[in-house]
């Protein structure tokens, strides 16, 4: 990472972990899709890139030997080893070059990478730093906060235009770093083509927090919206229809 510059997430001021309270339906609705898509599978080594302070570090952890938790931010790093302290299975690396995944080629068994596609407009680099680090049949689970969900195409056909196939910049950062930390929605579709020139083969995809809405969190229950979820993730992947789609590609 660029050392001028303060990486948003290392910043006094910003508190990623805060971000999830009153998200557990989000969250949880990501440890579903983790789960679903590493089912009985299991792995030698397994990084979580971009993994902050480790917040799906120990879904990993549960399908394989050994995790390494890969991340710019000292900050989340700290938060992290001291949540971890009693885990002796997760290793820790702190980013310092951007476009850049800290191991030799062939050796990451399987790699985690989730909310991060969202700080990276052009990921055509790291995707190939992807694909060296990964083992010939390894995996890759890429998150993307996607611009084609289904409320986006309706106000984007409602204006008469489709939705992007390049990334869009969008909201801002609240403490006012948003030129450092930029924000952007990616096109899966878009995602999964650019995986697929690095030589990744498409596996799976599914839609998640598919009902995150402030009306359905305030008059259903959190197992309620669990369970619709739960049976709607690969049924609706097939439309984009949620806000963030996890997909599974195979090296
Ligand atoms: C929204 S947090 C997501 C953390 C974790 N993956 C999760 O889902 O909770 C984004 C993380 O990506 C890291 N990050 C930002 N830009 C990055 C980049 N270009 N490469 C790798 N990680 C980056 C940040 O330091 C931060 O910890």
């Amino acid at each position: 990472m660029t050392k001028d510059k303060i990486n948003f997430y290392d910043d006094t001021k910003h508190f990623y972990e805060d971000f999830w309270i009153g998200r557990d339906y989000e969250h949880f609705s990501e440890v579903l899709a983790l789960r679903k898509l590493l089912n009985k599978k299991h792995f030698k080594t397994a990084m979580d890139f971009g993994g902050g302070y480790g917040r799906l570090s120990d879904v990993l952890s549960d399908y394989s030997d050994k995790v390494i938790l890969v991340d710019p931010s000292s900050k989340q790093l700290n938060i992290a080893k001291d949540k971890f302290k009693n885990q002796d299975n997760i290793e820790y690396l702190l980013l310092d070059k951007k476009d850049y995944v800290p191991a030799k080629d062939n050796t990451v068994d399987l790699l985690l990478m989730v909310r991060v596609s969202h700080h990276v407009p052009d990921p055509t680099k790291l995707f190939k730093e992807i694909y060296r680090a990964v083992t010939p049949n390894g995996y890759a689970i890429i998150e993307v906060a996607s611009n084609a969900h289904l409320v986006n195409r309706l106000r984007q056909y409602s204006k008469l235009k489709r939705v992007s196939k390049t990334p869009i910049r969008v909201g801002s950062v609240a403490n006012g770093l948003k030129d450092e930390t930029p924000f952007v929605n990616h096109n899966p579709n878009t995602i999964i083509k650019q995986l697929n020139d690095c030589g990744f083969k498409f596996e799976k995809k599914l839609s998640v927090s598919n009902f995150r809405n402030g009306f359905l969190k305030t008059h259903f229950r959190l197992d309620q919206l669990l369970r619709a979820e739960k049976i709607t993730q690969k049924h609706l992947a097939k439309i984009n229809f949620g806000p963030s789609i996890f997909i599974l590609v195979k090296k």
